[in-house]
């Protein structure tokens, strides 16, 4: 009955609270972080992620969590979307459960506090896992226009070249005012000719809209692989309503992206497509309706090798990210792997 925004804020307020204190940090670990599997440890673009399972973006707008989600289990996880400008999010409601569909209806339209406050935050901080900086475009009228867009995403990601280890590019928020001009080609080439030319050594990934059709993937996936893109994030929330995933006992409000098992299947699709058009050169982070070992194991053998989520730790709980390692070492072993880097695409 308690608002979700609230009990999201609440949750995040909490995740700083344990993460503050040596005691609290000490208990969070001992309730929820399992054994680690050399199994499930990869070492990807010179990254070394002791599991694959991460937290997505959206959970934590403003890096707050970086010292408690290690703790939990995490692999590693991303912090934002940020933006180069502060917004307060989109007006009214924010958030919605769909329990029927167990899915979530999202429209925060990249609420967060901006690029320059983040990074402040962030610079006196170490991080015991992977941290990916996901990097939006302001959600505001004169971003709309390309250039301007493209010169707010290029503002975000200087600020961030020191910290983080790698980027996620979000190309496919569902609730901003510009809709998602940079799923077109040659908008998508603008931007990363913009951000090429950027040093950085750090990994650069793209997060793409569940939405595009196979003709749209293929325009994205060439362009991608003219630039600096390491992979893709599969995917973001869906916008679509006509899903046979909705449940019609769950009320579906008309603005706002649906997100976990309404948008699994979309999202498996497009990691089997992206995998096999791109003939694994693209590495996948796959995301979307992780609710189990099972539901992971799948995203992994369509072609991920990396995940996320969200969603299902909303409805499950935080112990779910060690009940997803110690699934996916029984589900590898009993197909005969020994490392998970072997199940990444074998069903593709
Ligand atoms: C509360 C919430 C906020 C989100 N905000 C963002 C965001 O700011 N940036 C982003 O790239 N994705 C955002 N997402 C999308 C998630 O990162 C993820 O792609 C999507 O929810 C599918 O994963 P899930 O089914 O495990 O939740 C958000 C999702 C949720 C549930």
């Amino acid at each position: 009955m308690i608002d979700p925004e609230r009990v999201h804020e609440g949750m995040v307020r909490f995740g700083v609270f344990l993460g503050s204190f040596a005691p609290t940090r000490w208990f969070t670990s001992l309730m929820f972080s399992s054994p680690k599997s050399s199994m499930l440890r990869q070492t990807i673009r010179g990254v070394t992620f002791e599991n694959p399972i991460g937290l997505s973006g959206g959970f934590d707008k403003n890096a707050v969590t970086t010292q408690i989600m290690p703790l939990v289990g995490f692999g590693f996880m991303e912090v934002g979307s940020v933006t180069a400008r502060a917004y307060e999010g989109n007006p009214g409601k924010h958030l919605w459960r769909m329990p029927a569909s167990r899915a979530l209806v999202i429209n925060y339209g990249l609420k967060n506090i901006g690029a320059a406050a983040i990074s402040r935050k962030l610079k006196r901080r170490s991080f015991a896992i992977p941290v990916s900086i996901n990097i939006a475009k302001t959600n505001c009228r004169e971003t709309n226009e390309v250039a301007i867009g493209i010169a707010d995403y290029a503002e975000s990601f200087r600020e961030f070249l020191d910290i983080g280890t790698f980027f996620t590019i979000n190309i496919s928020c569902p609730n901003v005012t510009s809709g998602q001009p940079f799923h077109e080609p040659e908008n998508l080439n603008r931007l990363l000719i913009a951000l090429d030319a950027i040093a950085t050594d750090k990994p650069v990934f793209i997060k793409i809209s569940p939405d595009l059709t196979h003709e749209q993937l293929d325009g994205i996936i060439d362009i991608a692989l003219e630039h600096r893109v390491d992979g893709f994030v599969c995917t973001n929330l869906t916008k679509r309503r006509d899903l046979s995933t909705i449940s019609p006992k769950d009320f579906v409000p008309g603005i706002g992206g649906i997100s976990g098992k309404v948008v699994e299947a979309l999202t498996d699709d497009q990691i089997a497509y992206v995998y096999r058009r791109s003939q694994g050169r693209l590495l996948i982070i796959g995301v979307g309706g992780i609710f189990s070992a099972e539901d992971a194991y799948r995203k992994i053998r369509l072609g991920a090798s990396l995940l996320e989520l969200i969603t299902g730790m909303i409805y499950q709980g935080p112990q779910l990210i060690s009940e997803i390692q110690l699934g996916l070492v029984q589900l590898l072993e009993k197909d005969g792997f020994t490392h998970v880097s072997q199940a990444v695409g074998i069903d593709t």
